[in-house]
């Protein structure tokens, strides 16, 4: 059975994945506004993505027996420069979620769950994947800014 301690902390971070799916569904429907289809649908899916996390850690506490407590979302923010910031904003976001699943398996270790550790480092190097794929994102639009190829990268973020 998982520890209390370890129960709140992963509720804290089934709460967190879900408010990062709405981060990136706002981010999804601003880009359509906009009138940047491919992002839209780049974003939509990583809606997904953060849901499929937020499951994966509620799947995770009912088979170590512990209670998946949905608690209220706050808001996300709706509207952003430019695809730029957006996807600066992307990145930021997920070096702090980063942060968060290295405290969750830190305080596995404190709980001597190695389970529950072992089950963390898929989150671990997800973390190392989310982060990378900003970071090229960023990189490419800020190329594109320079040849005037932003719709380039829409397209082929549209391919996702
Ligand atoms: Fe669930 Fe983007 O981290």
């Amino acid at each position: 059975m998982i520890s209390k301690k370890l129960q709140d902390a992963f509720n804290k971070q089934i709460n967190a994945e879900m408010w990062s799916a709405n981060l990136y569904l706002s981010m999804s429907y601003y880009f359509a506004k906009e009138g940047f289809e491919g992002f839209a649908h780049w974003m939509k899916k990583q809606y997904g993505e953060e849901m499929e996390h937020a499951c994966k850690l509620a799947d995770y506490l009912i088979v170590r027996e512990g209670t998946v407590l949905l608690d209220k979302l706050d808001v996300v923010p709706t509207g952003w420069g430019s695809p730029l910031e957006v996807f600066e904003h992307t990145f930021d976001h997920e070096k702090r979620v980063s942060k968060m699943i290295d405290e969750l398996v830190e305080l596995a270790v404190e709980e001597k769950d190695k389970a529950t550790e072992d089950f963390l480092s898929w989150f671990v190097s997800e973390q190392v994947e989310e982060e990378a794929t900003a970071r090229s994102i960023i990189k490419k639009i800020k190329i594109a800014g320079t040849t005037g190829g932003i719709y380039l990268i829409d397209n082929q973020l549209g391919e996702r």
